[in-house]
């Protein structure tokens, strides 16, 4: 194991900052910055993977910014979809395993049941869509591979939503907060060790990571006050009135029962975003 040559892609991002550690402790890991490794230069995905010859490649890299793959979906498409096709065929060349991360906005948001690995997806805005065609990618073009799907990430600095909502307080500006959209915030330091777990090992196919329990955004805006002791109001909106470029699924919890049968488990997103909050002083 220690000999395993691991490439991992989205090292400076969120989750990659909280993985990394734990990648490196199995192997000889490698995270390329843009200047080595763009997914819009498709020649520096060839170079790199051909360079490194992993033996497994843990791709979180994306453009995860929701409405500007939504303005943009050209941009979008050449960075999530082709690039990540360009990184399939790079490992299926090395004889690499694949491991992709996704995301709960592959699913149509109709369901009001966890969805579950097998149920179809039919995103409704063009970052899921990139995503979608990205995880058809990685599941045809490399036999060994695995895409695992998770939901609303924080961690760290930021930005992210926890962030966001702090920011806002200490400003003094007033929340107003979308409460028609159901998912399960999953803090990346509950997330990193199953996922490491679960690329180092060899399962294939698709699997769900995220939080135990699910939450509006509205009602997960309010347990960050109540969890920080502050009074501040705190308004429900709908997905209409916020005005996002890109609609939002309304339910997008995952199921977690297939991810628990191989010993994966997540604690509730109440847990995580306590963790975070004591991290984060
Ligand atoms: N955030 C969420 O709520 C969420 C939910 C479910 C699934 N996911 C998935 O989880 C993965 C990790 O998400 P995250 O929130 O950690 O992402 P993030 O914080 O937005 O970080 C994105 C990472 O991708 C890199 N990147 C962006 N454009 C690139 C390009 N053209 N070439 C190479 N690298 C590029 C960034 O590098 P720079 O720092 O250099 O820009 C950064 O390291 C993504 O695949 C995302 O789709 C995220």
């Amino acid at each position: 194991m220690s000999g395993r040559r691991i490439l991992l892609t989205g090292a400076s991002g969120l989750l990659g900052r909280t993985i990394a550690p734990l990648l490196s402790s199995e192997g000889r890991l490698e995270s390329p910055g843009l200047e080595r490794f763009d997914l819009k230069r498709v020649e520096t995905i060839h170079e790199t993977v051909a360079a490194v010859r992993p033996d497994l490649v843990v791709h979180l890299a994306a453009e995860t910014r929701v409405d500007v793959c939504e303005t943009e979906p050209a941009e979008a498409y050449r960075v999530n979809t082709l690039g990540t096709i360009h990184l399939a065929e790079a490992c299926r060349r090395a004889g690499a395993r694949l491991v992709m991360m996704s995301t709960d906005y592959v699913f149509d948001g109709k369901s009001r049941e966890p969805y579950r690995e097998h149920q179809p997806t039919a995103p409704c805005n063009r970052y899921g869509r990139s995503k979608e065609e990205a995880e058809r990618a990685c599941r045809t073009i490399v036999a060994d591979s695995l895409v695992v799907r998770s939901s609303s990430l924080f961690g760290g600095p930021g930005p992210h939503f926890v962030a966001s909502i702090r920011r806002a307080v200490r400003e003094g500006r007033p929340l107003r907060v979308v409460d028609d959209q159901i998912q399960s915030p999953t803090w990346v330091g509950h997330l990193a060790p199953p996922l490491a777990r679960a690329a180092l090992g060899d399962l294939h196919g698709i699997l769900h990571l995220s939080a135990e329990g699910e939450c509006s955004w509205f009602a997960f805006a309010r347990a960050i006050l109540e969890e920080e002791g502050i009074e501040a109001e705190c308004t429900p909106i709908s997905s209409r009135a916020s005005g996002r470029a890109a609609p939002r699924p309304a339910y997008s919890v995952l199921d977690g029962e297939l991810a628990l049968s191989f010993g994966l488990e997540l604690p509730d997103w109440r847990e995580g975003l306590r963790r975070h909050l004591e991290e984060t002083g």
